[in-house]
């Protein structure tokens, strides 16, 4: 392939990403938004594998069937709740190549024409390993996190703000002697373990609540990694898509941000909402239970009715009996409507995947911004699996780790069911008020089993 096919290659596969950005948007076009990401991926690999600057295509063949072999295996196997697992630990692949890029683009480095040129060069390679090792050991973090190997709670070292500025001090320090002494590989690896340490540090600092947050930041960091990879490597194709994810991450941070009520910039910084004060074990009282057939009775009473889910449906699995309990009750003329939180479950719009999965109509399905005023109209909610999206204490306690968190507040409607196996906390490790109010009762169990025998009582 001709380097100048190789190029109208990339527009194309440019193109087909940012089309694919657009479809994965919205839920109705979320399917052909993949199929143009894949069109895209496809172009651009078959044309960087035949392009003028590839050798060793048998290498390239090798590698991608064992790479792609693994890839689909674990694809196939990955829950729907352990999504953001395995996106974490695909950022850090990313991390480690663009360390990788780096330091094969340092030990080879493309013949110049100016020393201006030479030193752009230096500076792409220095930041690409930077970012690319802040974004490889804060993934793998981020992974343990997520996966319960590494506690949850926040890494709360003495001067952990001076640190994080130190690190970034002393590599801007590093990267100047970098340049200045032409190249010093010494100061490359010291600036590659600063990193490392340096991206453990920033998410090891943040809470569970928080993780939301972390996964979409990386997903921005990973973004960035690839762009510089790009520079180093002059492939533009890899310039763009890395910043069409880095930019994309960085809106999505935002949104998460606002939608957890924390400061951006806060975030981007590392480190935020952790000076809090984790409340003692306080009493709040006695709960109450109802029985499935209580509740079956109680929702052919109500007129209105809510239904707010969380990571336990999608643990249950309960979206089907769920779809079909609300078509038996609007089937008696009772508005059902859902209620969804915006980092309810484990990964953003889990809940709205699930339920379209179980084929409840879009239009019934609402956000959480627009159902909050209407729980004091509403005679019953079934919080279904859900916990920390619905903590009163996110309001009520100014010490609490989710303090300021805009909330579902359920507790003004009528009545309120909570479907649970347990009085557990949820992600957050934060204990729920909401279970010990007078309108509140629990209906403990599997979710789906739940659901189920209340389907089976109306
Ligand atoms: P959580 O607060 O995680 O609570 C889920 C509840 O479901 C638990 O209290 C658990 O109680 C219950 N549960 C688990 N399995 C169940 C089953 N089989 N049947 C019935 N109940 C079951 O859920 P949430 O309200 O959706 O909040 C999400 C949390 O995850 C937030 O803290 C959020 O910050 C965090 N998070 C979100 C994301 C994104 S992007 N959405 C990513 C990472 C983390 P029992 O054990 O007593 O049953």
């Amino acid at each position: 392939m001709s380097a100048g096919l190789v190029q109208a290659a990339y527009i194309v596969a440019a193109l087909f990403f940012i089309l694919s950005l657009a479809g994965l948007s919205k839920q109705e076009s979320a399917r052909s938004g993949n199929y143009y990401g894949i069109a895209g991926m496809a172009i651009a690999l078959i044309a960087t594998i035949f392009g003028p600057d590839s050798q060793g295509l048998v290498w390239i063949i090798v590698a991608m069937v064992i790479g792609g072999g693994i890839g689909i295996h674990f694809a196939k196997k990955v829950e729907m709740t352990e999504m953001p697992e395995l996106v974490a630990i695909l950022h850090s692949f990313v991390g480690m190549a663009a360390v990788l890029v780096g330091y094969n683009s340092y030990l080879d480095a493309p013949q110049v024409a100016t020393h201006a040129e030479h030193v752009i060069h230096m500076v792409e390679v220095f930041l690409g390993v930077f970012i690319g090792a802040v974004t490889f050991t804060g993934s793998v973090v981020a992974f343990g996190k997520l996966r319960g190997i590494i506690s949850s709670s926040p890494l709360n070292l003495p001067h952990k703000h001076k640190m994080n500025l130190a690190a970034i001090v002393v590599s801007t320090l590093l990267m100047i002697y970098f340049v200045k002494a032409d190249g010093s590989m010494f100061a490359l690896i010291v600036m590659t373990l600063i990193a490392f340490a340096f991206g453990y540090h920033l998410v090891a600092s943040i809470g569970g609540a928080d993780m939301p947050v972390v996964v979409s930041m990386l997903n921005s960091y990973s973004g960035w990694a690839a762009a510089a990879a790009g520079f180093m490597l002059a492939n533009d194709l890899l310039i763009v898509t890395g910043a069409l994810v880095g930019s994309s991450g960085a809106i999505l941070s935002y949104i998460m941000c606002k939608a957890m009520n924390r400061s951006f910039v806060s975030v981007i910084a590392g480190g935020f909402g952790q000076e809090v004060v984790i409340s003692g074990d306080v009493d709040h009282g006695e709960h109450r239970e109802a029985s499935a057939e209580e509740v079956a009775e109680m929702l052919k009473n109500s007129k209105s009715v809510i239904i707010t889910p969380g990571y336990g449906m999608a643990v249950a699995q309960a979206q089907y009996p769920v779809h079909e309990i609300t078509e038996k009750l609007r089937a008696q003329g009772i508005n059902v409507r859902f209620g969804i939180h915006p980092v309810a479950g484990r990964l953003p719009g889990h809940m709205n995947v699930l339920l379209a999965e179980a084929k409840v109509p879009y239009d019934i399905v609402l956000e959480m911004d627009e159902i909050n005023d209407d729980f004091s109209e509403t005679d019953t909610v079934l919080v279904i699996g859900a916990n920390d999206t619905v903590n009163p204490a996110a309001q009520e306690d100014p010490n609490s780790p989710i303090a300021g968190m805009p909330v579902l507040e359920v507790w003004n409607a009528k009545n309120v069911i909570v479907f649970k196996r347990s009085m557990n906390t949820g992600y957050a490790g934060v204990q729920n008020p909401l279970f010990f109010k007078e309108n509140t009762q629990m209906l403990f169990g599997d979710a789906k089993d739940s659901v189920d025998a209340i389907s089976k009582a109306l």
